[in-house]
């Protein structure tokens, strides 16, 4: 039986608010959620945005789903349902980070398109910024960095996206990065131009 645990919990409002932050730190806050299968280069390019970033002295962190998956949502499995929890929860700590006025990068597979759309719904309009790093399954396969896909083709790994777990593609994704047709300085390019255009970032 589900009870609602927050009846007599009652929002208190910070006394800094996340625009005071902003301007503190001298820019906006968002979320750059990138999505896409393992060994697309989400990572890669999440940490590389990132470090560009940090060069321009801005205010950023990476949430990464190997990283998260090894303390805050130690347990969770690969089943829908652990999915599901895991992006729910990855999405209310990035609200956090959005409302520290830092620019946020999380990269984890999110495979259903519901989930990312309830992670977009907890921040404020044009504030979540999905980056479809798309890259075609037989070249993460291909890839193969970390042995796994080889694993969940001998059975070893179950429910391994791609393979034997659906990967549903973004349909409205801000942006579209084709990880094997450009390389990473390109990629980043493109982010941190999209940004500028945002008037995210200046
Ligand atoms: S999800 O779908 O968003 O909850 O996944 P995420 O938290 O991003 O974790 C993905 C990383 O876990 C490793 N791994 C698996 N991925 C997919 N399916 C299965 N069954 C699985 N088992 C382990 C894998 O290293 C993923 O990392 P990336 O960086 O995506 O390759």
């Amino acid at each position: 039986m589900s009870r609602d645990t927050t009846a007599h919990i009652v929002w208190h409002p910070t006394t800094v608010t996340k625009k005071e932050r902003q301007e503190r730190t001298g820019h906006k806050s968002a979320i750059l959620w990138f999505t896409g299968l393992s060994g697309a280069g989400k990572s890669t390019l999440a940490n590389a945005v990132e470090y560009e970033l940090h060069q321009r002295s801005l205010a950023s962190y990476v949430l990464d789903g190997d990283n998260i998956r090894h303390g805050l949502n130690r347990g969770l499995g690969f089943g829908p349902d652990d999915r599901k929890e895991n992006i729910r929860r990855i999405g209310e700590v990035a609200k956090l980070f959005v409302d520290a006025g830092v620019i946020t990068l999380t990269a984890f597979i999110s495979p259903y398109r519901e989930d990312r759309e309830l992670a977009r719904s907890l921040v404020d309009e044009g504030e979540f910024i999905e980056v479809y790093v798309k890259c075609p399954l037989e070249e993460c396969e291909r890839r193969d960095v970390k042995g796994l896909y080889q694993k969940a083709r001998s059975g070893e790994i179950s429910k391994f996206t791609g393979i034997s777990s659906p990967y549903e593609e973004p349909e409205v994704a801000e942006l579209v990065i084709e990880s094997n047709e450009h390389s990473i300085e390109e990629s980043v390019r493109t982010v941190i131009t999209y940004l500028e255009k945002r008037g995210i970032i200046s």
